[in-house]
């Protein structure tokens, strides 16, 4: 084997952007306020992705909404944010820290998600827009990338205003005709990236001392994230990778907490990795830590850049 002696480079492209490393944060943890996207800003990730916006601002669902355990997460946040003008009005702090800004937005409705995306078309500062389908914690509305034709209708709205590259933030998918179906849709629309995934949605989890759920929203029931998340995250990467068309990018996200997590999802077909739960757990620092894992495991394997493993996940034959 052999052996590379400089550093690794993790660069990438995502809808056309240059990212100095592939490794950036979810929209979820820890990026809703202007403090905490200046700290995301200030380290070593390669993007800032805004939490999800709506129209207006959201207090979000009743504490405790978060918890965490040994091999994850669980939260039914619903989608706390300080409305969308909050994060439009950002970009240019965003832009000072050098690096793209991406806003993540998540509309209650057609209406609110055409309205925020049409708003942000001559935002300079702004390098790309995640829409956000499948967040699984606003109580009585189901996720957007489960309803195929939904889907397909938001997508057909959102491309007649769109100007920004846009890609989508899918829910886990687990039955193979739903993956196809899912990539039927997304392939009829010019998205620059899908993003895989988020949280599995309305896990339970039990505290057994007390007898109680960990969170209050919604009975207990929230979504999934961290270790657990993984194996569905590396199939959803996969799934997505080879269905969809080719210039459409793969983002990673689900279980990553260190080198060879980052390692196994670019095996799959990730071009950049987002981090949620470990990023929650142990602050900014995680992404310069992952990325030097990641940049060690790559020294070990001889491979200098992320393309040259991009995707080459091997199989056993039939
Ligand atoms: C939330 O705010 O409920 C989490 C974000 C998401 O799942 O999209």
């Amino acid at each position: 084997m052999t052996v590379s002696q400089s550093a690794p480079s993790l660069s990438t492209t995502i809808a056309g952007i240059s990212l100095e490393t592939c490794i950036y944060n979810a929209s979820g943890p820890l990026c809703a306020t202007e403090e905490e996207l200046d700290v995301i800003g200030k380290s070593a990730a390669g993007a800032i992705l805004s939490k999800s916006a709506t129209l207006e601002y959201r207090e979000g669902n009743p504490q405790p909404r978060y918890y965490e355990t040994s091999w994850g997460s669980i939260n039914s946040m619903g989608l706390p944010n300080e409305g969308f003008e909050y994060y439009a009005n950002y970009a240019p702090k965003a832009a000072a820290h050098g690096k793209p800004y991406i806003i993540s937005v998540s509309g209650m409705g057609y209406d609110d998600n055409t309205k925020m995306i049409e708003a942000l078309a001559d935002n300079e500062n702004v390098a790309a827009i995640e829409l956000n389908l499948s967040c699984p914690n606003i109580p009585g509305k189901p996720q957007a990338g489960y309803d195929f034709e939904q889907s397909r209708t938001l997508l057909e709205k959102v491309f007649e205003v769109v100007r920004l590259p846009l890609g989508v933030k899918l829910p886990p998918y687990f039955d193979i005709p739903h993956f196809e179906m899912m990539a039927d849709v997304l392939n009829s629309f010019p998205i620059s990236f899908a993003t895989c995934i988020n949280s599995i949605g309305n896990g339970l989890v039990i505290d057994t001392e007390k007898e109680c759920v960990v969170i209050r929203p919604k009975q207990g029931f929230g979504g999934i994230g961290g270790d657990f998340a993984k194996p569905t995250a590396l199939a959803n990467v996969r799934k997505f990778y080879t269905l969809l068309k080719d210039d459409v990018d793969i983002i990673g996200v689900g279980g990553i907490k260190n080198g060879m997590d980052a390692f196994e999802h670019i095996l799959c077909g990730a071009g950049a990795l987002q981090i949620g739960t470990q990023f929650m757990r142990e602050g900014a620092d995680c992404f310069a830590r992952i990325a030097n894992e990641l940049q060690d495991i790559m020294r070990q394997k001889g491979y200098s850049s992320i393309d040259e493993f991009k995707g080459k996940l091997k199989d056993m034959g039939e």
